[in-house]
């Protein structure tokens, strides 16, 4: 595992998670700058979601408080964890429905590029679709079949993650839209997905565990769904089929310059 300088908020006696002002403060400049930049360009399950939520806007929210929401939609929680977390104990989690969440947040330096989720991350990006049934039952599914997989495998799962829970563009009868919780989660991210620069291709879970991928720049290629129920349809289908035949064919060659040593 890589090597983080964030550390993790532990809770106090009652359960209860401290943080300082800044931090506050960090979370209120995100929640506050994103917010608009989502209406309109997130899928209208993701805005119903954040209207679910109803995040605090001054103040970074208690997990307990989104356990409370989703618990009563899709039946998931949020689980604390440490900044990093090996692969077992992350697929464990969503095997469970529980959504891994960090409790930190980026540095005022860092507001927009990081590449360590953070509780922005993590509750901005992921949890209002996770109040979804057909999203929550792919990420679950996701989760059970990740479990199961081997090493390579997971590599191959990794991708097809990557493709649609953090960086998915879904059709809509309004146009095209975002609910990728990486995307959702990063403004620059939110304006170049859905504008000419980057290439569209429509959804296809077998390319999408072939198509490699940097997690450290504005990605060239996302995979646009018909429709989110995709998803559920996707949980239903034989994925580790997919796997397979993706290891037989193997990956295509990347579209972005290989990372500077
Ligand atoms: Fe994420």
């Amino acid at each position: 595992m890589k090597q983080t300088h964030y550390v993790a908020r532990e809770p106090d006696e009652q359960g209860f998670i401290h943080y300082t002002d800044t931090e506050h403060a960090v979370w209120n400049t995100l929640v506050t700058r994103q917010l608009k930049l989502v209406q309109g360009r997130a899928c209208q399950e993701y805005l119903d979601g954040i209207e679910q939520l109803a995040l605090p806007h001054d103040r970074i929210p208690q997990l307990a408080e989104i356990n409370q929401v989703l618990s009563g939609t899709t039946g998931w929680q949020v689980a604390r964890v440490p900044a990093l977390i090996p692969f077992q104990t992350f697929f464990e989690l969503l095997a469970s429905k529980r959504f891994p969440v960090a409790t930190f947040i980026r540095t005022p330096e860092e507001l927009d590029y990081l590449q360590e989720p953070d509780i922005f991350h993590e509750i901005f990006g992921h949890c209002p679709l996770l109040t979804n049934p057909w999203f929550a039952e792919f990420t679950h599914t996701y989760g059970k079949l990740g479990l199961a997989a081997s090493k390579e495998q997971r590599v191959f799962l990794a991708r097809l993650y990557w493709m649609t829970i953090e960086f998915g563009l879904v059709d809509t009868p309004r146009g095209r839209r975002i609910y990728g919780g990486g995307i959702l989660s990063s403004p620059k991210e939110t304006l170049y997905s859905l504008s000419d620069a980057p290439e569209h291709q429509a959804f296809d879970p077998l390319e999408c565990m072939r198509t490699p991928y940097r997690i450290d720049i504005l990605q060239p290629l996302y995979f646009v769904l018909p429709e989110l129920k995709r998803l559920f349809d996707l949980a239903h289908q034989d994925i580790m089929a997919l796997v397979a035949h993706a290891q037989q064919l193997g990956l295509h060659a990347p579209k972005f310059p290989p990372k500077a040593a």
